[in-house]
């Protein structure tokens, strides 16, 4: 298993669905030889645990207790493997079924609660770069770097199409843009822990940028 350095430097990178945040961030933490926290895929895990339980979204408390009681492990022996209550579900949180449920569920205290304490838990443990939507602003307020990644909404939807094709998954462009305007909406207008810059962030567009600059710009930074 990988160690962890030394000197526990932790990089917070947040931005809107499809910016790129999870190809950069997982370069940027190869490249450091530091963990990568995709934070995204335990409040994926929390969707799919209550979509499976056949459990209402409308439901908060139901859904709030399902995020009490599931054990969601990040694996990083490997690239990171994702599990729910012991079940492999790397691959299975990716369906458009499951992006349309999670931010129902990650607008809720009680799921954001639960999921923050474990964030903490694994930046705890020693040098990280962590993606999210509030690593900067409400996780890991004392990063020593925080950045916070955007592109057009054309662009973004058009990087996870090709994603989803790409994983023999049948969808449209105009489904996943359609998909990710809604999501960018309730992001961004939820009352707890919106999706928004820390005052402290650096901003970088990567529209039309390649991820090698990308990830050459944040690692100066650090
Ligand atoms: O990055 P992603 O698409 O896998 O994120 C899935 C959802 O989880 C997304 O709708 C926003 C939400 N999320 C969040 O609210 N806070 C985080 N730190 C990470 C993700």
């Amino acid at each position: 298993m990988k160690q962890r350095q030394q000197h526990e430097l932790q990089i917070a990178i947040d931005g809107p669905a499809g910016a790129g945040k999870s190809t950069v961030a997982k370069l940027v933490a190869q490249r450091l030889n530091l963990f990568y926290v995709d934070t995204g895929a335990m409040y994926r895990a929390i969707a799919y645990k209550v979509l499976k339980n056949g459990i209402s979204l409308d439901n908060q408390l139901n859904v709030e207790e399902i995020a009490e009681t599931t054990e969601v492990v990040l694996d990083h022996s490997t690239i990171q493997t994702v599990w729910c209550d012991g079940e492999d579900i790397t691959q299975a949180i990716r369906n458009p079924e499951i992006s349309r449920a999670v931010s129902v569920v990650a607008a809720y205290a009680g799921v954001r609660r639960r999921l923050v304490e474990l964030q903490r838990l694994e930046a705890a443990r020693g040098g990280v770069v962590m993606d999210g939507r509030d690593i900067g602003t409400h996780v890991l307020p004392e990063a020593d770097v925080k950045v916070f990644l955007t592109a057009s909404l054309e662009e973004r939807a058009k990087r996870r199409w090709v994603e989803l094709i790409n994983s023999g998954k049948e969808t449209s462009l105009d489904e996943v843009l359609q998909d990710m305007q809604q999501r960018d909406r309730q992001d961004t207008e939820r009352e707890v822990s919106p999706l928004e810059p820390a005052p402290d962030a650096v901003i970088l567009d990567t529209t039309g940028l390649s991820v090698e600059v990308i990830v050459a710009k944040i690692l100066a930074l650090a």
